[in-house]
C-alpha cells in the first residue's frame, strides 16, 4: 500500500504533464507560439507561453469560488483582508463591476484558463499594487489572429469590420473588442445555440450592458447616455422587439461571409421601415434566421419548425408546403361547395 502510495508521489510530474499537455495547456502553449509569427512586434504571447508552463501547478476551479485564490473576493459582494499596519481583518464591499459571474465564466470558451494567464501573477497579492492596472492584456487577436484553427470565426475579417463602425470611429483604439466581448464570459452563442431568443438576450446584452448603464457608458464617452426607450419610441411593442431582435438587426448591414456583421452604421443609417422584416424576404432571414444550428432544427420539417419556432415573424416564414395545403383546402372547399349546389339544382 505505502509502496503504492510512493510509487504515485513518484510519477506524479508524468501523472500530472501527460493529461496536461494533452489538454488545456498544450492548447495554450500551440496558440501562444503560433501568433509569433504573424504577430512579432507583441511581446504578449511570450509572455503567455511562459505562464502556460507556469501555472498548471496551481490550477484551481472556478466551480468552487469560496476556496478560489480570486474568486473568494471577485465573486461576492463584500471581500475581507488583512490590514498589515492595524493585523487586524478588514472587511468592505466590493466594486460592483470587480463580482465576477461564476456560471457565466464556468461556461465560457476560456474557462480552462486560470486568472492569472491573462491577469498578472502579482494580483495573488491584496491591496494590488496600483501600476498592475495598466500593464497591457491581450487582445482577441494576439490570441486568435492568423491561427488556422480559428479560421472559421474569420477574427481577420471581423476586425477589419469593426474598424469600420461607430465605435472605432468615434474612439479608436479605447474601443476594444471586450468593450462587447468580456473575455470572461464570451460564448459565441449564434453558433451554438439553437434558440432564437436566447441568442438575442446574449446579445443584446452586450449592447444594454453600456448603452444602458449610466457609468460605464459616461465612462467611455465622456457624456450622458441617449435614452434607449425613448430613441426607439417609433417602434411599436418595444419591449417585444428587443427580445425577439438583436440591436445589431437594425444597426448593421447584412455581411454574408460573416456569421454577425461587426460594423455598426451611424444612427441615419439604421433600419427604420417595418417591412424590412416584417416581408416575405426579410432582412431576418440573412441574419438572425441565417445559422445552421437552426437550419438544422428546422430540417425535422418545415411546418413543425415554423409551428414550434418560438420567434414567428409575421409575414418572414412563408412555407411552400403550407401554401401547398392551404390551397388545396380551398380547392376542396370550393369543390365540396359546386357539388353540394348541383346536387340541389338537380334535385329541384
Ligand atoms: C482580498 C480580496 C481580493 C483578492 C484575493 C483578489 N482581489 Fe482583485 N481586487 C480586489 C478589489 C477590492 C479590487 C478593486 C480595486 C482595489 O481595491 O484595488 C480588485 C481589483 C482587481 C482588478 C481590476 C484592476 C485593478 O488593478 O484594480 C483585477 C484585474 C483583479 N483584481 C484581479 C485579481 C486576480 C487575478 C486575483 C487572484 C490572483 C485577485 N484579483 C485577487 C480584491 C481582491
Ligand atoms: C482570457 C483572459 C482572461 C482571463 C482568463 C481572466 N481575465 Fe479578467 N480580464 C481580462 C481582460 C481582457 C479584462 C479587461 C476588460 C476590459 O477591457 O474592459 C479583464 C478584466 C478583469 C477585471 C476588471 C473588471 C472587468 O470585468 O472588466 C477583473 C476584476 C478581472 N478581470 C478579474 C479576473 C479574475 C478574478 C479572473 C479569474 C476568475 C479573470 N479575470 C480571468 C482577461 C481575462
Ligand atoms: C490569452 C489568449 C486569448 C485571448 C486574449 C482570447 N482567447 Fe479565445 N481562446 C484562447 C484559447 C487558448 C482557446 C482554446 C480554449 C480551449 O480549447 O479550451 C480559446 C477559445 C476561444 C473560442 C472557442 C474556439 C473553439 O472553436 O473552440 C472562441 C470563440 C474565442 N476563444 C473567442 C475569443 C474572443 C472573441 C476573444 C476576445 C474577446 C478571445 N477569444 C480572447 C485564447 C485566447
Ligand atoms: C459593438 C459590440 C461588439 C464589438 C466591439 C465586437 N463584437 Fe464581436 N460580436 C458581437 C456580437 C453581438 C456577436 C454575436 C455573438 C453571438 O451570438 O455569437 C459577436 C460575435 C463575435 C464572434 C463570433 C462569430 C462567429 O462566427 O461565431 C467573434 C469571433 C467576434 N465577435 C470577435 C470580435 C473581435 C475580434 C472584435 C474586435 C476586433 C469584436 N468581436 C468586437 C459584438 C461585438
Ligand atoms: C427595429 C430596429 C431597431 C432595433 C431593434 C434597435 N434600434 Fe437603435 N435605432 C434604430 C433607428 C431607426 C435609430 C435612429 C432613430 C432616429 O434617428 O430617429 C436608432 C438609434 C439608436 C441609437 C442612437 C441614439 C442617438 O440618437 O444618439 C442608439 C445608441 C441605438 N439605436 C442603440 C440600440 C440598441 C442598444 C439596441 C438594442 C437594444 C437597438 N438600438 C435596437 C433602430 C433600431
Ligand atoms: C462600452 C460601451 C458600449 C457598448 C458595449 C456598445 N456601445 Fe454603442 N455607443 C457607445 C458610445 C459611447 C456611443 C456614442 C458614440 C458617439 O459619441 O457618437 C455609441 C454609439 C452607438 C450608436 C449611435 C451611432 C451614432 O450615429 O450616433 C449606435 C447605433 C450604437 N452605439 C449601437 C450599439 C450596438 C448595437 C451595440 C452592441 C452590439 C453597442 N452599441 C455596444 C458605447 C457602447
Ligand atoms: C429588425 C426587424 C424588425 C423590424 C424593423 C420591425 N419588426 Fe416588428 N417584429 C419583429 C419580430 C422578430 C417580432 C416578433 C414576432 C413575434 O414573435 O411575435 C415583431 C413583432 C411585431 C409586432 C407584434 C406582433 C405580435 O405578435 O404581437 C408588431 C405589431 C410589430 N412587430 C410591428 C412593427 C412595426 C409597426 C414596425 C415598424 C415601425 C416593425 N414592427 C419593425 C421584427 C421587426
Amino acid at each position: 500500500m505505502l509502496n503504492l502510495r510512493v510509487a504515485a508521489v513518484n510519477h506524479l510530474p508524468l501523472f500530472v504533464t501527460i493529461p496536461l499537455l494533452t489538454s488545456r495547456s498544450f492548447n495554450c502553449i500551440v496558440n501562444s507560439v503560433y501568433p509569433l509569427k504573424m504577430n512579432y512586434k507583441s511581446l504578449l504571447p511570450l509572455i503567455l507561453l511562459l505562464s502556460c508552463t507556469l501555472w498548471n501547478a496551481d490550477a484551481q476551479s472556478y466551480q468552487d469560488p469560496q476556496h478560489h485564490s480570486c474568486l473568494k473576493c471577485h465573486s461576492n459582494q463584500s471581500y475581507s483582508f488583512k490590514n498589515e499596519i492595524t493585523g487586524k481583518m478588514v472587511k468592505r464591499l466590493m466594486n460592483p463591476y470587480y463580482i465576477l459571474d461564476t456560471i457565466a465564466i464556468s461556461a465560457a470558451v476560456h474557462k480552462q484558463f486560470d486568472c492569472t494567464d491573462c491577469h498578472s501573477g502579482e494580483y495573488k497579492a491584496y491591496p494590488h499594487k496600483s501600476e498592475l492596472k495598466l500593464q497591457p492584456l491581450s487582445s482577441c487577436l494576439d490570441c486568435h489572429g492568423g491561427d488556422a484553427s480559428y479560421a472559421k470565426y474569420k477574427f481577420e475579417e471581423i476586425e477589419r469590420e469593426f474598424k469600420k463602425s461607430v465605435h472605432y470611429k468615434v474612439y479608436g483604439e479605447n474601443f476594444t473588442c471586450s468593450k462587447c466581448h468580456s473575455q470572461h464570459t464570451y460564448v459565441a452563442t449564434a453558433r451554438t445555440s439553437s434558440n432564437v431568443l436566447d441568442i438575442v438576450d446574449y446579445n443584446n446584452k452586450m449592447c444594454l450592458s453600456c448603452h444602458n448603464d449610466m457609468k460605464k457608458y459616461k465612462l467611455v464617452s465622456g457624456h450622458d447616455n441617449p435614452k434607449l426607450i425613448v430613441i426607439h419610441d417609433w417602434l411599436p411593442n418595444q419591449e417585444l422587439h428587443f427580445r425577439h431582435v438583436r440591436c445589431i438587426e437594425c444597426h448593421t448591414e447584412v455581411k454574408d461571409s460573416l456569421m454577425v456583421s461587426h460594423n455598426i452604421l451611424s444612427k441615419d443609417r439604421a433600419v427604420k421601415k417595418c417591412a424590412e422584416c416584417h416581408s416575405a424576404n426579410s432582412k431576418l432571414k440573412a441574419s438572425l434566421y441565417k445559422y445552421q444550428n437552426l437550419q438544422k432544427r428546422s430540417e425535422n420539417g418545415t411546418i413543425s419548425s415554423i409551428l414550434t419556432n418560438s420567434s414567428y415573424t409575421i409575414g418572414t416564414h412563408q412555407s411552400p408546403i403550407l401554401k401547398l395545403v392551404s390551397i388545396l383546402i380551398f380547392l376542396a372547399l370550393l369543390s365540396g361547395i359546386i357539388i353540394h349546389s348541383l346536387f340541389r339544382i338537380f334535385k329541384k
